[in-house]
């Protein structure tokens, strides 16, 4: 026989159970709050991290010079709000980069640096062992994986290049707190005389408003930087006597890029009478090379030849070949370097002139203009194709019909003599642009069948 249930044991095991249930309730509760808690201090903790990163101490801004510190300030933390910089290891960053390897080394802000002129002049500023830091806007103007692969190749090298535009003084004026840059390389422009048609006001964004930013921060800089900037040949515009020399006529620019270069040298002497700034300007004549800018004749001629695209060659309203005096990169950096070596102090401080400062302009050619369809035929030589030309009057685009250098007062002044021709250094370009496009091996059977085709006849 089935003895009956005893209710009391049933009774003790539910409120048994029922406890049990409370008891991991409870516990659960306090686990999750446990949780929140520690990821509460946890977020805290990498708040406080970002913040002492990311802003300097308050002592670092008071200590900056004294009558503009508070426009400092709140230009500071406005800018430390919309871009990355200010931390202590960008600090570190900064200073390391720009520090010489090499007793009375320079110190040198190369702007635009992650552009063609810009790389090649910082790899030899540091490979000869001075401090070097990059300023560039990595804009699209052109391909900007190229200029990103420019880099990787000067942080392989310890240049860093922080990304930035000429126009952020915050940004300009930070990095003179951290770096006393004795020298400033500007080659930070919107290039191109083309393209003017197109956005005029990138020209006057960079070229006119940037250079006088980057100009206002080093006249208050302390002390006060030598500056080397890169205006242009262009600058001759309709001047007709050549070969082109440093007291020629440069009032009668041909393009909105030539006008804004033109400004650049009234405002280099502006800066120079009132602050006692040292200004140097270099009149560059057509520079092409290896890692060059894709806008360039010599560089798309090369893209369109191999791809069987036709080329437009220009002829002078008067029906004669347009020609230019072609320099080779390497003669360039050499011209850049002569100029910052023999560039003078600065003599204001505090933004006050002490006294006359050095002002200069040179032309940095190559002293022996070639007509744009020679340059072609080197370039089917180098790539064993035949390119299809199509001729066609020179529109009025901003572009002249011929450049010529005189190169005498920088060979006086700081020994400069280009001296590589244009077959040498195309040969050059076209190994570097077949081997950074990965078209070696199709350029090799492209110069074979054309060794081929020359035996047969
Ligand atoms: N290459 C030539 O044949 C030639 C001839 C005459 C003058 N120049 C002058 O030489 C300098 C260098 O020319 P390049 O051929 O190396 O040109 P580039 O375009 O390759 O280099 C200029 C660099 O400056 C940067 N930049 C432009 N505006 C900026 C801004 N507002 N802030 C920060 N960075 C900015 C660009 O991103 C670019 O990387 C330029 O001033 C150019 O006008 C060049």
């Amino acid at each position: 026989m089935a003895s009956p249930p005893d209710t009391s044991k049933t009774t003790k095991l539910e409120r048994y159970n029922s406890y049990l249930r409370r008891v991991n309730s409870t516990k659960l509760l306090s686990a999750s709050s446990n949780l929140l808690f520690r990821a509460t201090i946890l977020i805290s903790l990498l708040l406080l991290l970002f913040f002492t990163l990311n802003y300097p101490p308050l002592s670092d801004l008071s200590s900056s010079s004294s009558s503009s510190s508070t426009h400092r300030r709140l230009s500071f933390l406005s800018s430390a709000l919309s871009s990355s910089f200010g931390g202590p290891t960008w600090e570190r960053q900064v200073r390391h980069s720009a520090t010489p390897r090499r007793p009375s080394g320079l110190s040198v802000l190369v702007t635009g640096a992650a552009g063609f002129v810009g790389s090649h002049a910082s790899f030899a500023l540091r490979k000869r062992g001075d401090g070097v830091l990059g300023l560039d806007n990595f804009n699209h103007y052109y391909d900007v994986s190229l200029k990103r692969a420019r880099q990787d190749l000067l942080r392989a090298r310890g240049v860093h290049v922080v990304e930035g535009d000429l126009n952020d003084s915050p940004l300009l004026s930070r990095l003179f707190d951290v770096v006393p840059f004795t020298h400033v390389l500007h080659l930070a422009a919107q290039a191109g005389v083309r393209f003017a048609m197109k956005n005029p006001q990138s020209y006057v964004a960079s070229n006119v408003a940037g250079f006088i930013s980057l100009l206002e921060v080093a006249k208050s800089a302390d002390p006060q930087p030598a500056i080397v900037w890169a205006s242009s040949s262009s600058v001759y515009g309709l001047n007709r006597q050549s070969p082109f020399s440093e007291a020629h006529r440069t009032d009668q620019p041909a393009s909105l890029y030539a006008a804004t270069k033109k400004a650049g040298e009234e405002i280099a002497h502006t800066y120079n009478h009132i602050y006692g700034l040292s200004l140097t300007g270099l009149r560059f004549f057509t520079v092409y090379g290896p890692w060059g800018r894709p806008d360039m004749a010599y560089f798309f001629f090369t893209k369109d030849i191999l791809q069987g695209k036709t080329i437009s060659l220009f002829k002078t309203q008067d029906d004669k070949e347009v020609a230019r005096d072609f320099t080779y990169i390497d003669d360039v950096v050499r011209g850049c370097l002569g100029a910052l070596d023999t560039a003078e102090k600065s003599t204001g401080s505090g933004g006050k002139k002490r006294g006359p400062a050095q002002l200069r302009v040179y032309n940095l050619g190559n002293t022996s203009p070639v007509p744009v369809g020679r340059l072609v035929s080197i370039l089917e030589g180098l790539l064993g194709v035949k390119a299809k030309k199509h001729i066609v009057r020179m529109p009025r685009n901003g572009d002249v019909p011929y450049t010529h250098a005189n190169v005498s007062l920088a060979g006086r002044d700081f020994g400069y003599r280009p001296t590589t021709d244009l077959a040498v250094g195309l040969r050059k370009f076209v190994k570097w642009y077949v081997g950074y496009y990965g078209i070696q091996s199709k350029v090799n059977k492209l110069q074979e069948g054309s060794r081929g085709g020359s035996d047969s006849k």
